[in-house]
């Protein structure tokens, strides 16, 4: 969507798949602030994304959307005064049918000029616009409204298309939203992970600056998997260039989970100007292009055994004979060996290895003002 937003995948933090609907206005703020203190929100973090039951059952007498007293006194816009005090930005979340998918709020089809108007009012940087009860009328005649009422508010506001990936989102939603779902909800398991991040491959030519596959949001720290799990969880949505939304309870992260979502070097890779979604190029090596004639490849071991996996330079768009230095972004250690014509790696079960790598240019003895990426 040409609003100027999400040029790179946008980063932050959502309610719902730690918090599903018991959400409040302290957990809200203490999680900005728990952003900003553990170091996040320096590295991109940004969104505070507030998902589904921050509204009354019903709307007031004169159509607006309210929030749920019990749980946001405040007030929305209280709210986004203060994380924007804070240098982030608040996310909210509605859907495009009669009722959001709890059924605790109602929906925004048929109310998305006055919607987005208070959304803009209350300051709101980005809206997750949901599919639940829609009557069965197709997204095609459901999403363009939102999208045009948000754009006639003139405030910059991101648009996250949450189709869940039903009616094929990629080929037509980059019209009206900065980023779509590809894939039905995430949960906190291997399985569910894996399966989620192939759905989501299969559209990675649609993906570029300002509109991107969405295979739903990180469940990394939530418990469910073991910590070379998350890795891979962590691995794959940065290389897709997938929204980065950390999904647990930021108020108390351990070490390990720090380390996954605070990995700058990864982040980097996710964050990366070229824009373009790595792909499966042969079983399980992903790689995508990045700038600077640099590539990022993910081997990734998705059996219960130790595996040996090889990425060709032929698979992954390196003309033959390079001479490659490779960058392992978990270890943070450049590898002394060069590479010509592959790297491979012995991956641990459930794992993977993630490579920067670079072409390496030798200079020619003889003449030293010459270079060369040959051996
Ligand atoms: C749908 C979405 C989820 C979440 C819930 C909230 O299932 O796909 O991401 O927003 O609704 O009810």
């Amino acid at each position: 969507l040409a609003n100027g937003l999400g040029m790179t995948p946008p980063m932050g933090w959502n309610t719902w798949n730690h918090f599903y609907c018991d959400i409040n206005e302290t957990v809200i703020r203490e999680s900005a602030d728990a952003l900003v203190s553990t170091g996040l929100a320096k590295l991109g973090y940004r969104y505070v994304n507030i998902d589904d039951c921050w509204a009354e059952h019903d709307r007031d007498s004169k159509g607006y959307l309210v929030p749920r007293k019990s749980t946001f006194p405040s007030g929305i816009k209280a709210l986004a005064d203060y994380v924007h005090g804070k240098g982030l930005k608040l996310g909210i979340y509605s859907d495009a049918g009669s009722r959001t998918c709890s059924q605790t709020m109602p929906g925004s089809l048929g109310h998305e000029q006055k919607d987005a108007e208070t959304f803009a009012s209350w300051g709101i940087d980005y809206l997750k616009y949901d599919n639940c009860n829609n009557g069965d009328l197709k997204p095609m005649k459901r999403y363009p409204a939102m999208t045009r009422a948000l754009m006639s508010t003139g405030r910059p506001i991101f648009l996250s298309l949450c189709e869940w990936g039903d009616m094929h989102p990629a080929l037509w939603a980059d019209k009206l939203g900065n980023s779509w779902r590809t894939t039905m909800d995430i949960n906190d398991s291997w399985e569910s992970m894996v399966s989620r991040a192939d759905q989501n491959e299969v559209y990675a030519e649609h993906a570029r600056p300002g509109g991107w596959n969405d295979p739903d949001m990180l469940e990394v720290g939530n418990g469910g998997m073991s910590n070379d799990e998350y890795i891979v969880h962590f691995s794959l949505w940065a290389a897709s260039k997938a929204p980065l939304l950390i999904g647990c309870d930021v108020r108390n992260l351990s070490k390990e989970t720090l380390a996954i979502l605070g990995n700058e070097e990864v982040i980097a890779v996710n964050q990366d100007p070229l824009g373009v979604q790595a792909k499966k190029v042969r079983n399980d090596v992903w790689a995508a292009p990045l700038s600077g004639y640099r590539t990022v490849v993910v081997l990734l071991n998705r059996s219960p055994e130790f595996r040996i996996i090889t990425a060709q330079w032929d698979d992954i768009g390196i003309p033959p004979k390079t001479v490659v230095e490779a960058r392992d972004l978990w270890k943070h250690a450049t590898l002394e060996k060069r590479f010509v014509n592959k790297v491979k790696a012995n991956v641990r079960p459930h794992a993977c290895k993630m490579f920067l790598l670079t072409l390496f240019l030798y200079q020619n003895r003889m003449n030293p003002k010459v270079f060369s990426w040959l051996v």
